[in-house]
């Protein structure tokens, strides 16, 4: 009987701490290419800490560096698709008065 509750115990902090690790994976923030206007800084960490989900955005994408870029050579992204997610997102947000993101040009784009 005490056997089995170790074991739950243990497989109960496995499980906890393989979330963790999750909940802390990929970059902190990147530089997503923007196109003509310029790069677009990314806070990732920020989203996934806000979001407390990955698939919000990566059943979108996969969770490789490039991932966007790959879909949209092959075809099965629109170019401006990921970025009218990000923008509807954020009026979304700021229209329920909750803190948001940018969802102008220059908010967004470098140049
Ligand atoms: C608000 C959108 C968003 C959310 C939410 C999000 N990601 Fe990402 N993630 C991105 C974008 C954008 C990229 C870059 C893709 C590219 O380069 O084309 C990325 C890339 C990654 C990468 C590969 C690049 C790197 O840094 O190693 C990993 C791993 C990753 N995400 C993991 C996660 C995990 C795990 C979660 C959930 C805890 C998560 N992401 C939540 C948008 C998001
Ligand atoms: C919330 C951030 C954000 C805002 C606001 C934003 N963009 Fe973007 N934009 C991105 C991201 C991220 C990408 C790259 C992913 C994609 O193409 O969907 C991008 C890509 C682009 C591209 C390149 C598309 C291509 O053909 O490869 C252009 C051009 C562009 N944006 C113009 C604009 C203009 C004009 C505005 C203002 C009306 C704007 N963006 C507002 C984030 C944003
Ligand atoms: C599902 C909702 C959602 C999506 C999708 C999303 N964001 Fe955001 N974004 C947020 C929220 C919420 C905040 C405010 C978080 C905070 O300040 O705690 C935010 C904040 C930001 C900020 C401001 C950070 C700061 O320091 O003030 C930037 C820049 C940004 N997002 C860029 C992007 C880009 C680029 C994408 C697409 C690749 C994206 N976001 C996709 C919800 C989203």
């Amino acid at each position: 009987m005490k056997k089995q509750w170790v074991l739950v115990f243990c497989g109960l902090m496995l499980a906890a701490s393989f979330s963790l690790a999750e909940l802390n994976a990929g970059d902190e923030a990147m530089i997503l290419p923007g196109g003509k206007p310029g790069d677009v800084a990314f806070p990732h960490k920020l989203h996934q800490d806000a979001l407390q989900s990955c698939d919000a955005c990566h059943s979108m994408f996969g969770q490789q560096a490039g991932a966007i870029k790959a879909l949209i050579a092959e075809g099965k992204l629109k170019p401006k698709q990921v970025m009218n997610f990000c923008t509807s997102c954020h009026r979304q947000e700021a229209a329920k008065g909750s803190k948001s993101g940018p969802t102008s040009c220059k908010g967004c784009h470098s140049r």
